[in-house]
């Protein structure tokens, strides 16, 4: 499991200074280029929304605009759900909820397709990055807005140091790398 996970953080590249100086990015797209790893992840991320026999045990599977999209549709497709679109205001074009957080300069807000989430429903969230957690706790209202229950979040990477578990409140997360 150890040899994996660092086969897999070698695929994970740090770029100084981007996209301003000071931050170093986390770039995934060697990681999404292998199909070996791209696979490994998927399935490890999948795993979130089953039960200790296999089963999927969620509804929906959700990701957020937009990287998490990338990574949430496989998950969604490895156990058996529909994929839903968190997306940034003003993209979905029917009925929504909006949820607005606070980032370190200005605001953000998320929206969900009101009918996306049926009442009763048991969501897996998707995202690359868990950072201070506000993108996650948005999502989480958003899916609750909707009548549906947070099964867990599943992200691929954690930055340790921001602790955005804490800003999400009780809730499962599952992290194939902290960094
Ligand atoms: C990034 C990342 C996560 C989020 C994590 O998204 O993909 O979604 O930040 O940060 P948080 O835990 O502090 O909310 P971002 O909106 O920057 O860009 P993207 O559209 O490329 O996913
Ligand atoms: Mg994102």
């Amino acid at each position: 499991a150890a040899a994996a996970r660092a086969a897999l953080e070698s695929l994970v590249v740090d770029v100084p200074d981007f996209p301003e100086p000071g931050i170093v990015f986390k770039d995934i797209t060697p990681l999404l280029a292998d199909h070996t790893a791209f696979t490994a992840v998927i399935t490890a991320l999948a795993a979130v929304g089953r039960d200790e026999s296999g089963a999927p045990v969620v509804d929906k599977v959700v990701g957020m605009e937009a990287r998490g999209f990338i990574l949430a549709a496989p998950v969604a497709l490895a156990l058996g759900t529909g994929f839903v679109p968190v997306r940034k205001a003003g993209k979905l074009p029917r009925g929504t909820h909006a949820v607005s957080y606070a980032l370190e300069y200005g605001e953000a807000t998320l929206e969900l397709h009101r009918d996306a989430i049926a009442p009763g429903d048991r969501v897996l969230m998707v995202d690359d990055v868990l950072a201070t957690g506000g993108t996650a706790r948005a999502t989480r209202e958003l899916i609750e807005s909707c009548g549906g229950t947070a099964h867990g979040l599943a992200v691929l990477m954690e930055l340790g140091v921001l602790a955005g578990r804490d800003a999400i409140g009780d809730l499962p997360v599952a992290t194939l790398m902290t960094v």
